[in-house]
Parts: C-alpha cells; sequence; structure tokens
C-alpha cells in the first residue's frame, strides 16, 4: 500500500518507519524543511529506542521523506494526519494545524484515498474533517474519512506499533475499512512475527495483535477515554498513596494485593509525582472540555487532575520537611524526562519540581541520561548546574531527589551515594528503592506512600511521626505555603 504521513513528529515518524517496516511504501512529511532535511541526512530526532534501526533499515528504499502535500497525497493511496494537536488557552484541542492540512489535502486529490486521523483528537473531528475536505473542493466519492488512534508510549512507541494490545479501526465505510484492516494485516494475521528480521520483542502473550473495528466516532472516543482512564489509575494510586503514608502502610504492597485482581491489573499503578508528558495532561483536559460541550459534567476527571497537581505539592512539602528550609541548600536531582525512556520534558513533573526548588532558593545540580538538551531550554538559567552522572550530581549535596523513573536510577552505588552526600538523604519520588535497603545502607529515605527508611544510626533522632505521618492528609489548600505557584 502506498501510504503519506502528514507530520513527522513523534507519532507520524514512528508510524512511518514502522509502516514501511509492515512492508508498505511511505513518505514522511513535514513543513518543516530543516526536520526533513536531518532525516534526509540520516539523523534521528527523537530519543526512541529501535527507532534509528528502522529509519536505517527504509529511508531511500521503502521509507522517503518529503516536505510537499500535494505530491505526497497524490503518490498515495492512503493519507494519515499526524501533526500536533495542543491543548488552547481553554483546555479543548487545538485543532487548526489538522483543519490546514485537510485543506491541503483537498486540493491535492486527484483519485480516491482514505484519509485516516491518527493523533489524538476529540470525538467528531473526522466528521469535521469530512467537511473540510468537501468545502475546499473534494468531490465525494473521492475519499473517505477514518480514525485510527495510537496508543503508542515514549521511549516503547516501535514496540507498541508492531506488539499492540489492540488496533482501533474507525471506518463508516466498507472501502476504508478494507483498505485499513489490509495496511495492519502483517500485525493481525501474525506474518510479521514469523519474519526472520523482525523487531523481536519476548512476550509472554501470543504475538497477533487484536482488532477492534469500529466507527470513526467510537475509535475517536476509545483513544480520549483510555489515555483518561489510566490518567485516573494513576490519580486513584496516588490519592491512596497519600492515605498509605498517613497510616505507615506500603504503597507497593497495596500495588501488588489489589493489581493481581486480575479485573484490575497492575500496570500503571506506581505512585509517585504525578503524570506528566505531552498526552495526558492534555487529553485528560481535552476529554473534560468535549464532556462540557456535550452537556455533562465529567467531574471525575476535574478531581483525577486536581490530585496530579496536587501530588507535586506534595512532594515539595516533603522535601522542605527533611531539609527544613530550602534557601541556599544545594540539591542533586536525578531526572528531568517526564518518564524514563525519554527525551521529552514536556509537562514534566520533575521540571516542575525543580522550577518550584529554584524559586524557593535551592541550588541544584541535575543529571538525566537523555533529557538534559531540552531541559537546558526550559529551565531558568541561574542556580542550576548539569551533571555528566548520578554522582556528579550528588557529590556535596545536601540531599538527593529522584524525580524520573529511568531503570539505571533504580541501581545506584548506594554506598557511593551516602558517602558523597553532605548529608545522607534520598527524597524518591518515583518509589525506585526499597526503604529498608536504604536504611540498611545508611540512608534516610523518603518516598511515596510508604513509610520513612531510618538508618539504625538515626531512629533515635528522627521522630516516629516524621516515619509514619510525613506529610499531612489535607487540602491541597493548605499545603499551599509550602510552595507557590507550582
Ligand atoms: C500515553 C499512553 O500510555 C499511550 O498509550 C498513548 O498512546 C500516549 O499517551 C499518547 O496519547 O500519545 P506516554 O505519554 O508516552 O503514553 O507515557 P506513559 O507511559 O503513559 O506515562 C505518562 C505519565 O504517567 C508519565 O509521567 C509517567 O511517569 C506517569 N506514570 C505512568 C505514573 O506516574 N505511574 C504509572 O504507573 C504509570
Amino acid at each position: 500500500m502506498r501510504i503519506a504521513l502528514i507530520g513527522s513528529g513523534y507519532v507520524g515518524l514512528v508510524s512511518a518507519a514502522c509502516f514501511a517496516e509492515l512492508g508498505h511504501e511511505v513518505t514522511s512529511v513535514d513543513n518543516d524543511a530543516a526536520k526533513i532535511a536531518a532525516l534526509e541526512r540520516g539523523e534521528v530526532p527523537i530519543h526512541e529506542h529501535f527507532l534509528p534501526e528502522l529509519l536505517k533499515r527504509h529511508h531511500r528504499k521503502r521509507l522517503n521523506f518529503s516536505t510537499s502535500i500535494m505530491e505526497s497525497v497524490r503518490a498515495s493511496e492512503v493519507v494519515f494526519i499526524t501533526v500536533g494537536t495542543p491543548q488552547s488557552e481553554t483546555g479543548e484541542a487545538d485543532l487548526s494545524f489538522v483543519e490546514a492540512v485537510a485543506n491541503e489535502i483537498a486540493s491535492a486529490i486527484d483519485g480516491r484515498k482514505v484519509i485516516v486521523e491518527k493523533s489524538t483528537v476529540p470525538v467528531r473531528t473526522c466528521e469535521s474533517i469530512r467537511k473540510s475536505l468537501l468545502i475546499n473542493g473534494a468531490l465525494p466519492d473521492s475519499f473517505s474519512v477514518a480514525s485510527n488512534p495510537e496508543f503508542l508510549r515514549e521511549g516503547t512507541a516501535v514496540l507498541d506499533f508492531l506488539y499492540p494490545d489492540r488496533i482501533v479501526l474507525g471506518a463508516d465505510d466498507d472501502y476504508s475499512a478494507s483498505v485499513l484492516q489490509e495496511i495492519y494485516s502483517p500485525l493481525t494475521n501474525g506474518s510479521y512475527y514469523l519474519r526472520e528480521d523482525a523487531i523481536s520483542f519476548t512476550s509472554s502473550t501470543a504475538p497477533q495483535a487484536r482488532l477492534i473495528l469500529t466507527n470513526a466516532k467510537s475509535a475517536e472516543l476509545i483513544k480520549h477515554a483510555s489515555n483518561a482512564f489510566l490518567a485516573m489509575k494513576i490519580s486513584f494510586i496516588n490519592a491512596v498513596a497519600n492515605i498509605s503514608e498517613a497510616v505507615g502502610a506500603d504503597i507497593t504492597e497495596i500495588c501488588a494485593g489489589i493489581g493481581s485482581d486480575s479485573r484490575i491489573g497492575a500496570k500503571f499503578l506506581n505512585a509517585g509525582i504525578g503524570y506528566g508528558g505531552s498526552c495526558f495532561p492534555k487529553d485528560v483536559q481535552a476529554f473534560h472540555a468535549v464532556a462540557n460541550q456535550c452537556g455533562y459534567e465529567f467531574g471525575l476527571l476535574t478531581e483525577v487532575m486536581r490530585i496530579n497537581a496536587e501530588q507535586r505539592r506534595r512532594f515539595l512539602y516533603k522535601v522542605r520537611s527533611a531539609l527544613w528550609t530550602l534557601r541556599g541548600k544545594k540539591l542533586a536531582v536525578l531526572g528531568l524526562a517526564f518518564k524514563g525512556g525519554t527525551d521529552d520534558v514536556r509537562e514534566s513533573p520533575a521540571i516542575a519540581i525543580v522550577e518550584a526548588l529554584l524559586r524557593e532558593g535551592a541550588q541544584v545540580r541535575v543529571y538525566d541520561p537523555a533529557a538534559t538538551a531540552k531541559a537546558r531550554l526550559i529551565i531558568p538559567k541561574d542556580g542550576v548546574l548539569y551533571a555528566s552522572d548520578p554522582y556528579g550530581a550528588a557529590e556535596g549535596c545536601d540531599a538527593l531527589l529522584v524525580l524520573t523513573e529511568w531503570k539505571e536510577f533504580a541501581n545506584l552505588d548506594l554506598d557511593r551515594v551516602r558517602s558523597i552526600l553532605k548529608y545522607p538523604i534520598v527524597i524518591d519520588g518515583r518509589n525506585l528503592y526499597d526503604p529498608k535497603e536504604m536504611a540498611d545502607a545508611g540512608l534516610l529515605y523518603y518516598s511515596i506512600g510508604r513509610a520513612v527508611g531510618v538508618p539504625r544510626a538515626m531512629s533515635s533522632t528522627v521522630h516516629s511521626r516524621e516515619a509514619t505521618h510525613l506529610c499531612p492528609i489535607t487540602s491541597s489548600a493548605s499545603l499551599q505555603p509550602a510552595v507557590t505557584a507550582l
């Protein structure tokens, strides 16, 4: 199948490389000439496992790059729209890029095309694209519009594409349904997984993607509802973690207990400093706005957002409780990306916390394995130093803060950490360590939803209330003085 993807961002580029991997002839299009030139030179603009390998494998064979929507649409049978849908000031998704692309596609259509919306959009966007194509001169019989939401996670996007839990196709006519099914057939019939050169992945489940064929509106709602549900799961467990912390229970054991019920599942139950990234914060808000427009007040989502914001404030409260005042304190920060495995810092809780620490007068020495370059563009310069490894960040600091769940942060040499910190204090916003292990290593260890790990040598000086009731159960309003404007 000849496929064009309009928009070579994170979703567009990964999808383009993976469609080429499945055997299709693909053109990845972007109006950013510098980005296309870099891709032509073989540069990879995002940090994504397996992407460099796939781009190298298919570039100039089944995968090409272009800045021309007109030429690419004319050369393709199927056109995926993969441009950004940022958040507008009102919280709704800003669909102006989608509209602009639809208008350009309309004037390029020269034969039967299937136009597929892949960016995350509110329900009824396919309907709007259809109208836009018509009023811009496309003939009704010359196109179909369908929805094919993506469920890729940054950091594991290639594997998520090639080994999906499900493929959702929202088609309102038989032609677009059959074209889309053909595109994904190597995954749904399992033939891709038999190839010797397939990107491999060890999974306990048989690799054969489940297909969900529905109409466009349902597909659009599946995407928003999926992200909102996952965000709700995270806020729920964070709320439970706050209770767990207050009573001296252990949230990781609670999660094991809850998650082993197959109706609930163990995934996305990691308590921490809240969700971030370019998807959940924007999509929960946009889905809330969609509900409002439908005349439904989706109060549950308001609470999901409130808990998420409060989680950062609670972490700051914890830092202050451990260190008393922050002005002039030197703090080591591990992690700037919004999660491990990516260089993306958009809506990163780690960045918000670093900025709050700086406002409070702390000096911060940060380390992130991939996100430093992007973080430097956002974080104020004064008071921040960048280290080249975790130990360089920790050297001489009053405490070590873990803000991103990078795997390598879970395997630090604890003796070395203790010996280079000025005070042996670790405040972990991602629960990467066992409190007992940390205490045994001589570190005073604060985490989320668990009692403080207190080294034997300090047990007489650290008050038991601190060990169990570190952050009071209270409304977010009363946490405000701890941190302003987080
Ligand atoms: C998310 C969804 O997981 C994808 O399915 C979806 O395709 C994507 O959004 C999108 O709409 O494009 P992503 O934003 O890459 O993917 O990241 P996630 O792995 O979902 O993590 C989101 C945030 O939640 C991160 O800040 C992470 O640290 C946090 N998180 C995740 C937790 O705090 N606890 C958890 O248990 C899991």
